[in-house]
């Protein structure tokens, strides 16, 4: 294999040349942008290991060059943490992968591996793509509009990575089904993907949750325990709304970022981690730090590879397919006869606001089959759904059941929008009736109150646990207990 590195530095580039050639392979190098297009022709690699910053123009240019007119030349790139930013572009514009400096050999040694067993399956991308043009479906994701594209092309392409993601996108807003869709598509699919939930973490068990402990090595600990850096070995760890991070949870991982070692509690064994992490955040992480709740130290090693997925409201061209989607999905599950929705009724829904996003027109959807007798669903019938639908308008009525005054704050008329849909305002959410009767099972009440609030909120936990005054561990106990999906 010929490889050209560029890299206008002398002294990493002489590493990188004796370090690659030490591995048996083919190495030139260049320090500038005008010899490494002059070495393109002369040489003919079959990788480019380039830097992005050169000293007479930028390392982009020579990827776009080195695979231009179909080559099958593959491109890594160099870049120091400063410039991270343009990674994900590095990525976009076809890069294989890219490393950050300061390099580590089995950085290198991974990338280089990947690039002999030839990880680019073109065959695989091109399957992948025919199905989502039949069939909307790629991976997880569902969708046709131009922006659920763009993102399954990104999402393709970071799956080759091992570098870290970081998902941003509202609740509800499909940031778990991409996370899964790069682990199904990456490398490390045939191994797990264990999701954490960031702030349900519990405090004390911080060290023995992430990395396990040893039979006996505190009080309590009757068996050994696997913690989730091992469960995960060689698959991705998927960290659900990072903000919700613990000071204590930020500090553990940005130690382990760094050394890439633990141990279990009360253990010896220093056991090296190999996971891919994918973190996601409903929040604006900038905002988060600002606030001091997430370290900007640890948001920078998390957020190399950033994604935003787009609210639903932006996409409407996903509405319809999305909703079929469902439609089978809730036929499958309901194990009722088939149904369709009318013409009206899919524009009806795309006209909607979702500010639940994709959760809130999945339940509708599921509300939707299930009020309707025929072979059809009616406007009308997801008309209703919407207009009594909290999250479409929040309606500002009054509650009807007792005690609900105490979680919500009743406030003023949600004013209208230009656009006819009322928002909801900053300050507070309408109250959303639950009826409460005599000989109603408490069970089942706190159930109900907690789905009503967390369709006030959009879905977003967080949001539902302040409103309902307990602990967002304490929301994610009883979504499991009461197997609500979250
Ligand atoms: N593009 C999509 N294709 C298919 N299903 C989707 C898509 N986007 C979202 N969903 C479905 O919508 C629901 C919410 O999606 P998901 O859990 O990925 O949202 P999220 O952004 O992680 O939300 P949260 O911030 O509340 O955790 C799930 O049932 C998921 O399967
Ligand atoms: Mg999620």
């Amino acid at each position: 294999m010929k490889v050209l590195v560029v890299e206008d530095d002398a002294e990493t580039r002489d590493i990188l040349q004796a370090f690659l050639a030490d591995t048996g392979l083919d190495v030139r190098t260049a320090a500038t942008l005008a010899e490494a297009k002059a070495a393109l022709s002369a040489f003919d690699p079959d990788v480019c290991l380039t830097d992005l910053k050169l000293p007479d123009g930028d390392g982009l240019d020579l990827l776009r060059e080195a695979g231009a007119g179909g080559s099958a030349r593959e491109t890594v790139v160099l870049t120091g943490h400063g410039s991270i930013d343009t990674a994900i572009e590095a990525m976009k514009a076809g890069a294989f992968d890219f490393l950050l400096k300061p390099l580590r050999p089995s950085q290198l040694e991974a990338v280089f591996d990947r690039l002999k067993m030839g990880a680019r399956d073109t065959n695989v991308d091109e399957d992948l793509w025919k199905t989502f043009r039949e069939s909307g479906r790629f991976g997880a994701i569902v969708g046709a509009s131009t922006a659920t594209q763009e993102l399954c092309a990104i999402v393709s392409r970071l799956a080759r990575s091992d570098a870290p993601v970081m998902i941003t996108g509202e609740s509800g807003s499909g940031k778990e089904v991409a996370a899964q869709t790069i682990h199904a598509l990456s490398r490390r699919r045939h191994k797990a993907l264990v999701a954490i939930n960031c702030g349900a973490v519990s405090a004390n068990l911080v060290e023995s949750e992430l990395f396990g402990h040893e039979r006996g090595a505190f009080t309590g600990a009757d068996k050994r325990r696997v913690g989730y850096f091992e469960v995960a070995r060689e698959g991705t760890l998927f960290l659900d709304e990072v903000t919700e991070m613990s000071a204590e949870l930020q500090i553990r991982f940005l130690r382990i970022l760094e050394t890439r070692t633990f141990r279990r509690v009360g253990g010896n064994e220093e056991i090296s981690t190999d996971v891919r992490i994918i973190s996601s955040s409903n929040r604006d992480p900038l905002e988060a730090i600002e606030k001091k709740v997430l370290r900007e130290d640890l948001y920078y090693r998390l957020n190399v590879l950033p994604i935003h997925i787009l609210p639903l409201r932006e996409r409407p061209d996903d509405v319809p397919i999305l909703a079929k989607h469902f439609l089978d999905l809730v036929t499958q599950a309901e194990g009722g006869s088939r149904r369709r929705f009318s013409a009206g009724t899919l524009d009806r829904l795309a006209a909607h606001s979702w500010p639940g996003n994709v959760r809130e027109l999945r339940n509708v959807v599921h509300r939707a089959y299930v009020l309707s007798d025929g072979v059809s669903i009616e406007e009308a019938v997801v008309q209703k759904i919407l207009s009594g639908h909290p999250s479409g308008s929040f309606p500002a009525v009054q509650p009807t059941g007792p005690s609900i005054e105490e979680a919500t704050v009743a406030p003023p008329a949600a004013p209208e929008a230009s656009d006819g849909d009322p928002v909801l305002p900053e300050s507070g959410i309408a109250p959303l009736p639950i009826e409460v009767r005599v000989g109603d099972s408490l069970r089942d009440v706190e159930r109900r109150l907690l789905e009503r609030t967390l369709e006030a909120v959009g879905g977003n936990k967080r949001k539902a646990a302040e409103m309902l005054r307990v602990s967002l561990k304490t929301i994610y106990n009883k979504l499991k207990e009461f197997q609500i999906e979250g």
